[in-house]
């Protein structure tokens, strides 16, 4: 069993598919923590209700090391070991990377490393894409970049826009973000360099 800490900014839409998967003892997990950066996060309410404990913590106003050392201290005070970034809007720094060894994961809506940031699904749209899809890795103190876990492609169609091409990953990114969470709780995730191996 695993402790997993979920960290997000808004509507939550990865961390219920995630929590959905734990109730019904699909991965071998709790959530000891949810974390946002916004109070008005509708993912956090959503915590609130549920009983999950949860926390806002604001950047306003601090570094980014010293708002990165006071989510680890409230991660760790909880009995973290996994984190899972759910729509989590901010970049983390080298200090709250070192702090879960066991793993920091994150869901990005393409294939990477084709567009990583903000709008990737705009981003596959206006590039002409025929391909994207979703990503999930763990993280590293690079934007998107670390090691990948799983990936899944969706097509774009021809009439897609933005709206359209979004609602179809996700659907995708609810599927595929709770099986790496399994696989990486059964510690069937062995990174190599840039590579990762699923062992038995
Ligand atoms: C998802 O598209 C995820 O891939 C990206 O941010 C969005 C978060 O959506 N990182 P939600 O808050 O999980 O509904």
């Amino acid at each position: 069993m695993k402790n997993v800490a979920v960290l997000l900014s808004g509507r939550g839409s990865n961390f219920m598919a995630l929590a959905a998967a734990i109730e019904q003892g699909k991965i071998p997990a709790r959530i000891v923590a949810v974390v946002s950066d916004l109070s008005q996060a509708p993912g956090l309410e959503w915590a609130r209700d549920k009983g999950y404990a949860n926390w806002c913590i604001r950047p306003l106003g601090k570094s980014r090391e010293a708002f990165d050392r006071e989510v680890v201290s409230k991660l760790q005070e909880a009995g973290t070991q996994i984190v899972c970034l759910a729509g989590f809007m901010r970049l983390l720094g080298p200090f709250f990377v070192q702090s879960f060894p066991a793993g920091i994961l994150n869901i990005h809506p393409s294939l990477l490393p084709s567009f990583p940031g903000l709008h990737a699904q705009q981003q596959a749209v206006s590039w002409g894409a025929k391909v994207s899809g979703c990503t999930v890795h763990f993280v590293d103190e690079k934007l998107d970049h670390g090691p990948i876990i799983l990936q899944r492609a969706v097509p774009v169609m021809d009439d897609d826009d933005e709206e359209t091409l979004s609602a179809r990953i996700l659907e995708i990114e609810h599927e595929i973000y709770p099986e790496a969470l399994r696989l990486v709780c059964q510690n069937r995730i062995k990174v190599k360099g840039r590579r990762t191996i699923l062992v038995d």
